[in-house]
């Protein structure tokens, strides 16, 4: 059985065993496909300018599907939030949808407000709205069919284990904030304008089905 589907009661995670760190693909080609379906998911990615920046967020979507090997089809089907009941919302089109609306209002900012408006790094913003959820990977786990919170999940909610999996692949310190501050771990903490932005574009879409 794989970690992403298990039946009955609590089974441990061999992934929360610290001797896991082999690489589940490592050929080539695999390698390649797995960076295809991630820019297919999600094709923002490519508004990054910075190509650097756009190869270190598709490697954290790469490594996230992989860690309990989520397939491209339940990707496309588990809602985005496990807060409220019968969501609709897909897991993808909210990520693209919210990273969609945070670059719809820094360009409604730059249109409206010119140079008196607030600095916003757009690269960091989008890398940002493109990682903030990505550790819903880690924390999700599909249980008799159905998406539920993993025991890994209970304790390590996803901004931890984005901002783990950011780290780890050298993405900068202002997108890391980003995921760390996105949800309610960032209450009380001053946040930047790029996650004031994705924040308030985040939570549009999470009021509207909670
Ligand atoms: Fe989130």
């Amino acid at each position: 059985m794989s970690v992403l589907h298990r039946t009955g009661a609590r089974v441990l995670d061999p992934r929360l065993d610290p001797a896991y760190h082999i690489p589940i693909i490592s050929d080539g080609i695999h390698e390649e496909t797995m960076k295809d379906l991630v820019l297919k998911l999600l094709p923002e990615i490519k508004e990054i300018n910075d190509p650097t920046l756009q190869e270190k967020v598709t490697a954290c979507w790469q490594e996230a599907i992989e860690f309990r090997g989520w397939t491209e089809a339940l990707l496309l089907n588990i809602p985005f939030t496990l807060l409220a009941e019968n969501v609709q919302i897909m897991f993808i089109d909210h990520v693209r949808a919210v990273c969609r609306m945070c670059i719809a209002v820094d360009k409604t900012l730059d249109q409206y407000h010119s140079r008196k408006k607030t600095t916003v790094n757009r690269d960091h913003l989008v890398a940002g709205a493109l990682l903030a959820d990505v550790g819903k990977l880690l924390e999700f786990e599909i249980v008799d069919g159905k998406p539920v919170k993993s025991d890994y999940g209970k304790h390590i909610r996803h901004p931890f284990s984005g901002v783990g999996l950011a780290f780890k692949h050298g993405l900068p310190s202002e997108v890391m904030h980003i995921i760390a501050t996105h949800s309610k771990e960032g209450a009380g903490e001053k946040r930047t304008p790029e996650s004031i932005i994705f924040h308030h574009a985040d939570f549009i879409d999470f009021e509207l089905v909670k």
